[in-house]
């Protein structure tokens, strides 16, 4: 089961600390969240997933974090400046906004019905900003809209102080911002987000290959995360749909709860972003339409040692949204059951790896000394097996604290009770089944580690 309505989860993520509207007591700003104690735990496992699965589980991908900040120089190459925009139109008669394609009903305003509309005109997606003391505009950078075009601008920095051949890949994740015209439907579309990206750079000839692999691997992938197959669609992106740089798109939807639509795009690059930003592109026997005229101080190209001439590669680039797949994965472990004729209870059975909290610690009543003590060092020597957030609930209400972690996702609670001071032991009370058993504290480290690897 996944959630029936959008609201369910909103509510959800509100009540548990998941996220909140961002500057909520000021009115909030459209399409800005904040992700709450819960949701910055469970966002960073997310990409921490993402991260071993890019990095630390390949022998050819680099990672790198790069600035925010980009040069205007940059995402003119890139094509951003010319070609990153939505078109618009306004209501002459209500004075509304919208984008060209939300004119559901026969070009009349959706707010008000009018027809008299302007023709769409191109508005450019990216938020601008002053470098420096002077807002004269001479000096500005732009907030990038996409964290890609710094890992091309890498490129060289990266292959000089590592040792990679093509095929190599370089991962990056981190903010982009996009000026949404219609930020909506929760975190799905919204102007601050994150982006999990790799740009995959190949021999030019083996694209399609590489291609087909990521798509599957990125798939297999989110299916490893707790989605259910069923649940992901390939799409395939018309071709007059698709970006001025990609030669192939498939999109990896997912049914949301207000619809199927995007969780990640797995692009065909080709060699246009090394090409448009390389030094003396004539050089070169690029094959796609790139940016011209480049003042890169760089060749952006690898040497092909057989062949013995410079090339420059292709690139194949999976690019997920870390807030989407948050949406999805919240929506995928969201569960209602009844647990007896009188009371419901909702859970989030998330993968142990994603859950927030990996472990709640309950001493049966609060005020006793011995068992808060004995509940303390307990959680204090599971925290240091370093396998995420434990935490103690020093509350004394058991009924209460089950339920608070059957909601946030958290996959075990241990209660110390009057029993615990006598037989050493435990009850480990299971997120999903509700089944417990009791374990010595002794064993409790193994126990753990096994049950968390
Ligand atoms: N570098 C390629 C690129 O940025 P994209 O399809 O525009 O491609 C990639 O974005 C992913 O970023 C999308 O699949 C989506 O998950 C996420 N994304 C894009 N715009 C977003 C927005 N306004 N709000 C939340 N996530 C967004």
């Amino acid at each position: 089961m996944t959630a029936q309505t959008m609201e369910e989860l909103v509510s959800l993520c509100k009540r548990r600390g998941f996220l909140f509207q961002s500057n909520d007591i000021y009115g909030g700003i459209k399409g800005l969240y904040d992700y709450g104690p819960m949701g910055v735990e469970f966002k960073n496992n997310l990409k921490q997933a993402w991260w071993k699965s890019m990095v630390y589980e390949r022998d050819d991908t680099e990672g790198l974090d790069a600035s925010i900040l980009s040069s205007p120089v940059v995402l003119k190459h890139s094509g951003h400046e010319d070609t990153f925009t939505d078109p618009l139109v306004d209501c002459r008669a209500c004075k509304s906004r919208w984008r060209a394609d939300q004119l559901f009903e026969n070009n009349k305003c959706p707010n008000c019905k009018s027809e008299d509309l302007t023709e769409p005109r191109p508005f450019n997606l990216m938020f601008k900003t002053a470098i420096g003391p002077v807002d004269d505009g001479s000096s500005f950078a732009y907030l990038r809209p996409e964290t890609c075009q710094q890992i091309f601008t890498n490129f060289k920095n990266i292959l000089d102080s590592t040792s990679r051949t093509v095929p190599f890949g370089i991962a990056q994740m981190g903010k982009a911002f996009r000026n949404e015209i219609t930020p909506r439907n929760f975190i799905f579309r919204v102007r601050e987000f994150e982006q999990m990206e790799l740009e995959f750079f190949v021999k030019p000839g083996t694209d399609d290959e590489w291609h087909e692999y990521w798509i599957n691997k990125r798939i297999e992938w989110w299916v490893n995360q707790g989605i259910k197959k069923e649940n992901l669609k390939k799409i395939e992106v018309e071709k007059n749909e698709l970006a001025h740089y990609s030669k192939r798109t498939v999109d990896i939807n997912y049914v949301f709860p207000h619809g199927e639509e995007e969780l990640e795009g797995v692009a065909n690059r080709t060699d246009f972003d090394l090409g448009s930003h390389t030094k003396n592109q004539k050089d070169f026997k690029i094959t796609s339409e790139v940016m011209k005229n480049s003042s890169s101080t760089t060749k952006l190209a690898v040497q092909d040692l057989e062949e013995k001439k410079w090339y420059i590669p292709y690139v194949i680039e999976p690019s997920a949204g870390v807030d989407r797949g948050v949406l999805a994965l919240l929506n995928e472990a969201y569960r209602e059951e009844n647990v007896d004729k009188d009371s419901k209870r909702i859970l989030l059975s998330l993968k142990p790896h994603l859950s927030p909290i990996k472990a709640a610690v309950i001493p049966l009543k609060k005020n006793n000394e011995e068992l808060v003590n004995l509940s303390k060092e307990i959680k204090s020597n599971l925290q240091k097996l370093g396998l995420g957030r434990v935490v103690l609930e020093n509350s004394g209400n058991i009924g209460k604290n089950y339920r608070r972690h059957d909601e946030i996702g958290t996959p075990i609670c241990l209660t110390v009770d009057f029993e615990t001071l006598e037989d050493k032991s435990v009850t480990v009370r299971d997120r999903d089944t509700m089944k417990q058993e009791r374990v010595s504290i002794e064993n409790l480290s193994e126990y753990y580690k096994k049950y968390f690897n």
